[in-house]
């Protein structure tokens, strides 16, 4: 299990952007965490894997572990040795080179099973294969996605974080990104999926979190979220008329329900 312990983050010594963030993402599941722009869901996935440090990012409070190890502030490459991989908000792949360079850094700790894992890659996204040689810049912006989400398979990840996978993509390459991290996640690979698609997120995740200003206001399996009328209104219904997001906080009852949860 990857555990989120009261995780507080501050940015530039004054910046505090998660106050005491907790989730769980046990093994072998996909666990989504949504929130709208700006409530510190990147923020989050840098601190579990090191990170902060180039944001000028530090964590204040709070603790993390990867199964009984504690992980709070090691270094990135120890934390890919221990089997966490991040693709990064915005698919960043380095366009100069071909879609082989591109898997082939990504594999750099796993040195020994590069050609296997490029294979393994190439079967998961065919689409990757037949474009082998050619330039990464030249891709799609939805095969550019999967190069960089092959690209964090290359390391042989126990968990896998990504980061807006779907994010400026159509509903029909976003539908084919949902079905390739359950593919992923059922040959073993755990899965904490961040996403502002809260409906694609939740129909693939066995439980949900959601984010608002640095904070966790609400947590469930992913099937009662979805269900869920506030969850509805703010990220479902509205997010697909496109239409603006409001706040938990504007709604009446939030109070009330805030007494629930906590
Ligand atoms: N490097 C940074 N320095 C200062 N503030 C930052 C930095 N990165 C993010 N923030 C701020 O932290 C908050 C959370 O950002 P972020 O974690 O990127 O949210 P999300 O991924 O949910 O959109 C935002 O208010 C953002 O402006
Ligand atoms: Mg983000």
């Amino acid at each position: 299990m990857l555990s989120v312990q009261n995780l507080e983050v501050v940015y530039q010594d004054v910046i505090l952007v998660l106050r005491g963030v907790s989730f769980d993402v046990p093994k072998g599941q996909i666990v989504s965490l949504l929130g709208s722009n700006g409530s510190g869901k990147t923020t989050a996935l840098r601190a579990i894997t090191g990170l902060l440090d180039t944001q000028n990012g530090d964590i204040t409070k709070g603790k993390i572990f990867i199964e009984d190890e504690e992980i709070t502030n090691a270094q990135p490459s120890k934390i890919v040795q221990l089997g966490i991989a991040q693709v990064l908000e915005g698919r960043r792949i380095f366009s100069e080179l071909t879609v082989r360079e591109n898997l082939r850094l990504g594999g750099f700790t796993a040195n020994d099973s590069i050609d296997e894992n490029i294979e393994r890659v190439f079967t998961l996204f065919p689409i990757l294969k037949d474009r082998d040689k050619n330039t990464a810049g030249y891709l799609s912006g939805g095969e550019q996605q999967m190069l960089a989400i092959g690209r964090a398979l290359m390391s042989n990840p126990k968990y896998l974080l990504l980061d807006e996978p779907s994010l400026g993509l159509a509903p029909k390459l976003v539908q084919q990104i949902s079905e390739l991290i359950l593919e992923i996640n059922s040959q073993g690979v755990t899965v904490l999926l961040v996403e502002q698609n809260a409906n694609m997120a939740l129909k693939i995740s066995s439980h949900g979190y959601i984010m608002e200003t640095g904070n966790i206001v609400m947590d469930n399996p992913s099937s009662k979220l979805l269900q869920d009328q506030d969850v509805q209104e703010f990220y479902l219904g509205l997010n697909a008329e496109g239409t603006e997001r409001k706040s938990f906080k504007d709604v009446k009852h939030y109070k009330r329900k805030k007494r629930w949860l906590s």
